[in-house]
This record gives structure tokens, C-alpha cells and sequence, in this order.
């Protein structure tokens, strides 16, 4: 049996798609060692579970189980999915006001049994949901945290990939803001093998048709198009999440878009929303105030005063 400590432990509130299929990246990345589900529907959560653990042998040692809140008392982390979700014709945001108070319900539960988890948001609108969480759970501001636009970074970043023909690991960029319809694209620090893409494209071979500002629009469209599809989305968002619980208990310091309390960046506080963040064992060791050019910043304030005006509405 591994030493305790190397032992992480993820629960997930919420067995619904984004919640097993995350446990499920997870379980197949080796990225935890024990993972709980926690549903509401306790039958659902022990049908994900079982389907889960049915797999074991062919990844890396895991135990995954349903369980109640208690799980959380030795939690690393807990991911918080459960929420309605979006409908082909609703917005993000139509979503706040019935997931806040389903998060009334769900962060007291939480914290009953833990002080000590990092709290991952996912349930949409993520990034007030995060800040929803914040203020109920009453945690230290680096504990709780958002997927915010980790997911839209790597759209942008698949999506530039696939336009310029090369690997995506070789394309740095970023999406930031809100996860939602004022994200705004960092096309001023958006490189290819390190060379800003001004510089990129008159050393590339290929000869592209179409311009590559249209992808940010694909970016922030994407989720509406992949809903009219198939009803929902989550496999890459579990993979995103992944990715952010991987940062987290590697205490690997990698640099993601995940939404967390703004102090300051930008002149924005007191709201949560994605830019940039060294995450750690800890959550968030810093937000970074990378050097975004007028336009960019312009529209990260309003997409920042939008979601304040919003969560100023809520009575938390
Ligand atoms: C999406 C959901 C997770 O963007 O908001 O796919």
C-alpha cells in the first residue's frame, strides 16, 4: 500500500456527465489514488462508481466509491459539478440565480467535514459559482478555485494548432475573463515555439487562406455548437479539470486560466474571474498581471463589471 502521503484523495459532487467523466480522466491519467463520487441521486453516483472500478486494472492503482459529504473530511480536493445545466438556448449566466442556491445547499455540506480541500468549481457559470463558494465557504481566497477558461485556452490553442499546422503544445495563448460570452483572446501574447505570431506567420510555409482572428469567435461559440450537437459537453472540460487537480497535487506551479478572487489586477476585486495562475498544492500561489495590450485589458474591465453587477444581485 502506498505511504499516506502519497495518497490523493479527489471527491466530486456531482455524478452526472462533467462528474464521472472527470473522475474518469483522472482514473485513466493516474492523477488520483482514491476518488468518491457524491450525488444526490446516491444510485447514479454507485452506478458511475461501479462502471469506474470495473476498469481499474487496466490504469494506474485507484479506488473509486459513492459516498456522502463525510468523504470530504480527507479530501485534497473537491470538485463541485452538480448544477443544472446549460440548455441549447440559455446563456451561462441564465444559470446563476438556480445554481447559487443549489451551491447553498452543496458548500455548507462541504465545509461541515473539511477546512482543508481545495475547492474546484466547474458548474457553470463557473466563475461567479466560484466566487458563490467563496464567500459560504468563507476559505482562504487561494483554496477555492474555478476551471474558468482553462477549457477556452485550449480551444484557442487546438484550434490555432490545427489552423497553422503545428502540435498544439507548441502554441501558447490564452483566453481570459469570464467563461462565457465576454471572454477575451490574449492574441498579443499568443506564440507559436515561443515567436509572438506577427513574427510567425511571415516565416511559415504555409500559405493560410483565412485569417486567424475568426478562431476567437469559434472559441466562445464553441459550447453553444457542441450543445445544439449532442446536449451537452464534457469531455474536454473533464480534461481540463484534470489538468488543474494534476497542478495541484504534483504541486507542479503551472501556469493555467483558472478563475479565482481578483485583488487588485487590472484595478478588479472582489469577483472571480480567469487570468493566468501559478497553481500549486496550495491552489493559487500567484495570479499573474501579464502585460495585456489596451484593447485586451478594456475588455477584460467590463467583462469583470459585468459579472460584478451580476453577483452584486445575489443575497449569499
Ligand atoms: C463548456 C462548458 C463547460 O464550455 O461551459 O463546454
Amino acid at each position: 500500500m502506498a505511504e499516506k502521503n502519497d495518497r490523493h484523495k479527489v471527491a466530486i459532487i456531482g455524478a452526472g456527465g462533467v462528474g464521472a467523466t472527470t473522475g474518469y480522466a483522472l482514473m485513466v491519467q493516474g492523477i488520483a489514488s482514491e476518488i468518491v463520487l457524491i450525488d444526490i441521486n446516491q444510485e447514479k453516483a454507485e452506478g458511475e462508481a461501479m462502471d469506474l472500478m470495473h476498469g481499474a486494472s487496466f490504469v494506474p492503482p485507484v479506488e473509486v466509491s459513492a459516498g456522502d459529504y463525510s468523504e470530504c473530511e480527507d479530501a485534497d480536493v473537491v470538485i463541485i459539478t452538480a448544477g443544472a445545466k446549460q440548455a441549447a438556448d440559455e446563456t451561462r449566466l441564465d444559470l446563476v440565480k438556480k445554481n447559487t442556491e443549489v451551491f447553498k445547499q452543496i458548500v455548507p455540506s462541504i465545509t461541515e467535514y473539511t477546512k482543508d480541500a481545495i475547492l474546484l468549481v466547474v458548474t457553470n457559470p463557473v466563475d461567479i459559482l466560484t466566487y458563490v463558494t467563496l464567500k459560504l465557504s468563507g476559505f482562504p481566497k487561494n483554496q477555492v478555485i474555478g476551471s474558468g477558461t482553462v477549457l477556452d485556452s485550449s480551444r484557442f490553442r487546438s484550434l490555432i494548432s490545427n489552423h497553422c499546422e503545428v502540435a498544439a503544445n507548441n502554441v501558447h495563448g490564452y483566453i481570459i475573463g469570464e467563461h462565457g460570452d465576454s471572454e477575451v483572446p490574449v492574441w498579443s501574447l499568443t506564440n507559436i515555439a515561443g515567436t509572438p505570431l506577427d513574427n510567425y506567420c511571415p516565416i511559415c510555409d504555409y500559405n493560410c487562406e483565412g485569417e486567424l482572428e475568426g478562431i476567437g469567435e469559434e472559441v466562445k461559440n464553441s459550447a453553444y455548437e457542441i450543445i445544439e450537437k449532442k446536449g451537452a459537453t464534457f469531455y474536454a472540460v473533464s480534461l481540463a479539470v484534470a489538468r488543474i487537480v494534476r497542478s495541484i497535487l504534483r504541486d507542479e506551479n503551472s501556469i493555467l486560466t483558472i478563475s479565482s478572487y481578483m485583488n487588485g489586477q487590472y484595478g478588479i476585486e472582489d469577483i472571480c474571474l480567469s487570468l493566468p495562475t501559478i497553481v500549486d498544492s496550495q491552489g493559487v500561489e500567484q495570479v499573474l498581471n501579464l502585460p495585456l495590450n489596451d484593447n485586451e485589458e478594456e475588455a477584460f474591465v467590463e467583462s469583470a463589471e459585468k459579472l460584478k453587477e451580476i453577483a452584486d444581485t445575489l443575497e449569499l
